[in-house]
């Protein structure tokens, strides 16, 4: 259905990335005429199995390069590729269905739907692809399994449960339609280290049963543990560090 252009190795699945940028830009046009180049250039390659952090100060671009993997933003220049397929050329309807089956977000703030059930919410990127109700459950009830929630949240409001437990839900949500890729901004921003570690535990197994994991982050105790970090500043990836597990917060209690 997709055009898999630029990959000389095509029909090597191996080859493909999960992820790969072509020199993507950012550039917000200010009233003034002025520009603001919130992403200056970004290449990059990220494996089918990777789990990445990209650490950087507030302010630095993370977000954005997250929105545009994520393809909740089109670059004002540059290429997106995700598995091989060059999402430039998609309609935006192309995208969000891409969006949905390939990628699972999980935010700061948690974002959920505090009007729905913990259920409802777990199940929203299925509803949207039009799986009926019987099978919906099912998916959630896995979803839930592999986050190690309890099935008593599933009826609870998401405010009715610890910040720490809601993010987990948060994470049900984003791996309940089997995405190959996980995007997470800030996922332990708002939480304490006990919540944080959990967090991080969930993450780990997601990636270990084959999740593609980004992470963004501005915590050197969060961003070791992934497999990469990756240095973002002023809109540049700077370069890259190797994770030091010893500093992460699995040591930390
Ligand atoms: N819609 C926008 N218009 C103008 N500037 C923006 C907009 N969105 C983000 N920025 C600017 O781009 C920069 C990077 O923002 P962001 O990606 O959110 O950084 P981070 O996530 O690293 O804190 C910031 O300086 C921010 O003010
Ligand atoms: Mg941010």
């Amino acid at each position: 259905m997709f055009m898999l252009q630029g990959f000389k190795m095509m029909g090597m699945e191996e080859a493909i990335p999960a992820i790969r940028l072509e020199n993507v830009y950012k550039i917000y046009r200010m009233g003034d005429g002025l520009e603001f180049r919130a992403l200056n250039g970004i290449s990059l390659d990220i494996d089918r199995g990777d789990y990445v952090a990209i650490m950087g100060p507030s302010g630095h671009g993370k977000t954005t390069l997250l929105n545009m993997i994520g393809l909740l933003d089109r670059p004002t220049m540059g290429k997106v590729y995700i598995e091989g397929i060059d999402t430039s050329l998609l309609s935006d309807e192309e995208l969000s269905r891409l969006r949905n089956k390939k990628l699972g977000f999980v935010f700061q703030q948690y974002n959920l739907v505090n009007r729905m059930s913990v259920l409802e919410n777990i199940e929203l990127p299925l509803v949207i692809r039009g799986i009926p109700r019987s099978r919906r459950v099912k998916m959630v009830i896995e979803a839930l399994e592999k986050i190690g929630g309890d099935r008593e949240w599933l009826y609870k409001r998401p405010t009715q449960l610890s910040g720490g437990q809601q993010q987990r839900v948060a994470i049900a949500r984003a791996i309940v339609g089997d995405p190959d890729i996980i995007l997470a901004d800030e996922p332990t921003g708002n939480l304490d280290t006990a919540s944080s570690k959990i967090i991080m535990e969930t993450f780990e197994r997601l990636n270990k049963m084959g999740k593609t994991i980004v992470m963004v982050t501005h915590a050197h105790d969060i961003a070791n543990c992934a497999k990469r970090i990756l240095l973002i500043r002023d809109g540049v990836i700077r370069g890259e560090v190797r994770p030091d597990r010893s500093k992460s917060i699995f040591n930390l209690i």
